[in-house]
């Protein structure tokens, strides 16, 4: 059985990116676009990926709708479609996958509204009132996944990943920013089976908050 496994070499596997909470359309999305999509999606099947309105207006031939849907991702064809086994046809971009990182930025930008500019409110995402554990992504996942949550501000944070009989098996611990973190967990290491992780925030030597998820590694 895996004990506490903890070296210098496996901190190397994980690495931590702050990202805006509000995804920006313009800086954030229409780049992965313009890399990878507007090549073939000035019209093919449907699809035009050249600007925004573009996007969202677009009624691709095989799903027979816009392949937007605001703040319902996993309803969204362009979203499908980014992942390995789309409803219809085959995987996008042919020639090559988006990054999880790419993948789970397209997921947040339809969750938060698909919206054209990042919304400037007050109690804007980028400041959320609360700690929050978002679900991992990608789960099922295999080796690595990205475990995702919001600090209301400056944070100590504590990722810890354990197996289901409460053995501790990685864990890693840091401090951001107020808004959305992203931890890379690669579980290469591990068998098959359902983990769970707990994320644990302390904000600034007052509050302790600590949720947690499960996640399950398909080999
Ligand atoms: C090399 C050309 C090519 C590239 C690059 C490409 N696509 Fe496609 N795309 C196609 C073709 C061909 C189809 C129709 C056949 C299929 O789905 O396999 C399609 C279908 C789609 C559909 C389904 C629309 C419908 O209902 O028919 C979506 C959504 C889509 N692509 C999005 C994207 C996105 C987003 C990217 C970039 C990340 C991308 N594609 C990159 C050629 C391409």
């Amino acid at each position: 059985m895996k004990h506490f496994y903890f070296s210098p070499l496996l901190l190397l596997l994980f690495t931590v990116t702050e990202l805006y909470a509000q995804v920006d359309y313009q800086q954030d999305i229409q780049p992965i676009f313009n890399a990878r999509c507007v090549s073939c999606h000035g019209g093919t099947s449907g699809v035009f990926l050249q600007n925004y309105d573009a996007v969202m207006n677009s009624v691709g031939n095989q799903y027979q709708q816009n392949i937007v849907i605001p703040e319902e991702p996993e309803e969204s064809p362009l979203y499908d479609k980014l992942l390995p086994n789309p409803e219809f046809g085959n995987r996008m971009p042919t020639g090559g996958s988006l990054t999880d990182e790419q993948i789970a930025l397209i997921y947040d930008w339809i969750k938060e509204g698909a919206l054209e500019a990042p919304a400037v409110a007050v109690g804007s995402s980028e400041h959320p009132a609360e700690f929050t554990l978002k679900n991992n992504y990608p789960n099922p996942f295999n080796p690595s996944t990205n475990i995702r949550f919001t600090l209301p501000v400056t944070a100590n944070w504590v990722v810890t990943v354990y197996n289901l009989n409460g053995a501790q098996l990685l864990q890693y611990s840091g401090q951001s920013a107020g808004g959305l973190n992203t931890v890379t967990v690669n579980m290469n290491d591990f068998a098959s089976g359902i983990y769970i992780y707990t994320v644990e925030a302390r904000t600034t030597g007052t509050t302790l908050e600590r949720q947690s998820g499960k996640m399950l590694l398909v080999k």
